[in-house]
């Protein structure tokens, strides 16, 4: 029986709540699919910090090294510097294990969950890959005579071939895979942004040795606009790491909010990382209110990256019964108690 070692960062607010219940529907499939996982518990965040000045040590990347994935609940703490955690663990994660591909997929499971008009499942159900490891991300930057009149601030974009060409690679691959529409959106700025002329060629390159996909342009802008126009175009999109970060919580809006979306960091054969795309929402932590359906899903498309189609799939179709026959009205944290997903989603695993 196939045994995956599973590093838990429950991390702040929420985290440590809906990771609880992506835990137990975890077992639950287990037990129905013929697995066993062995999670440890890693305490980082920001407690963790206040309480030992420790951010994210060598030592917790090492021992991250040694599990098969890293399930993430959420970082984000008003008590301390904005960013300060976020940057340390999940972009330290990120960029430490290299997990060069950020899937997130935008599907609605109901009608009632989109906020726009007269689109159904039928219209919204692409992926995004969004680069994970570049761009303004790379901490190329800084501040310098901050407080004074003369004070200069920068970020560089970086931009590198590797990284750019096995990102689109990867996205072709998945397009492929999907077996859905074949189209493959590159979503940039370049109009604006020239360095980003790189994603221009590399795609235009890489596109070659994919005949039966079809190779799509927007810009960032504009695809913004067409996510809420005619979201039923896109299939897959392959974009740069910030965009990829503003499109996808417009992509979350669209298939019925931060409750439901979820991504895998990845890079392909190696211990990924995965997580809901939403924060820590320190308002609702502690309340058993928020909805734990994203780090449900999370789970899921963990599964799926270990070779267990068949309980990633399941922990799929349990969402989709529990959105579509009503048991679960929406998403808003309070519409429902937090454990009480979490059993429901459990019940329809060990029923299916
Ligand atoms: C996300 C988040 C992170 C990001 C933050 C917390 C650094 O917004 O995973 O989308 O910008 O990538
Ligand atoms: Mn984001």
């Amino acid at each position: 029986m196939a045994n995956h070692r599973i590093a838990v960062l429950g991390g702040d607010g929420i985290g440590p709540e809906v990771v609880a219940e992506g835990l137990k529907v975890l077992r639950a499939a287990g037990e129905v699919y013929g697995f066993t996982a062995e999670t440890t518990d890693y305490p980082y965040g920001t407690d963790h910090f206040l309480a030992t000045g420790e951010k994210f040590p060598d030592s917790a990347l090492d021992a991250m090294r040694q599990h098969d994935a890293v399930f993430l609940g959420a970082i984000g703490d008003p008590r301390v510097e904005v960013g300060m955690l976020e940057r340390a663990i999940i972009a330290g994660l990120r960029f430490q294990l290299d997990l060069y591909v950020n899937l997130r997929p935008i599907k609605l499971y109901d009608e009632r969950l989109c906020p726009l008009k007269g689109k159904t499942p039928d219209d919204i159900d692409f992926v995004v890959v969004r680069e994970n490891t570049e761009d303004a991300y790379a901490g190329i930057g800084g501040i310098l005579k901050k407080g004074t009149p003369n004070e200069v601030a920068m970020q560089s974009m970086v931009y590198t071939r590797n990284g750019v060409e096995r990102v689109i690679r990867y996205a072709f691959d998945l397009c492929r895979k999907r077996n859905q529409k074949r189209r493959l959106t590159l979503v940039d700025k370049a109009n604006a942004i020239r360095a980003q002329d790189i994603w221009t060629r590399v795609f235009a390159e890489v596109a070659k040795e994919y005949p039966d996909i079809e190779t799509d342009h927007g810009y960032v802008d504009a695809t913004c606009m067409w996510f809420l126009k005619k979201p039923e175009w896109y299939d897959t999109i392959v974009t740069p790491n910030l965009f990829g970060d503003i499109i996808t919580d417009l992509g979350a809006a669209i298939q019925g909010g931060m409750g439901i979306a979820a991504s895998g960091n990845i890079h392909p054969g190696k211990v990924s990382m995965f997580e809901p795309i939403h924060g820590s929402a320190p308002k609702y932590a502690g309340k058993n209110v928020a909805n734990p359906i994203a780090a449900i899903a999370a789970v899921g498309m963990m599964l799926d990256y270990l070779g267990e189609h068949e309980a990633g799939a399941a922990i799929d179709s349990a969402i989709q019964t529990l959105l579509t026959s009503g048991k679960v009205q929406n998403l808003r944290a309070g519409t429902h108690a937090t454990n009480d997903v979490g059993d429901w989603t459990v019940e329809l695993i060990q029923g299916a």
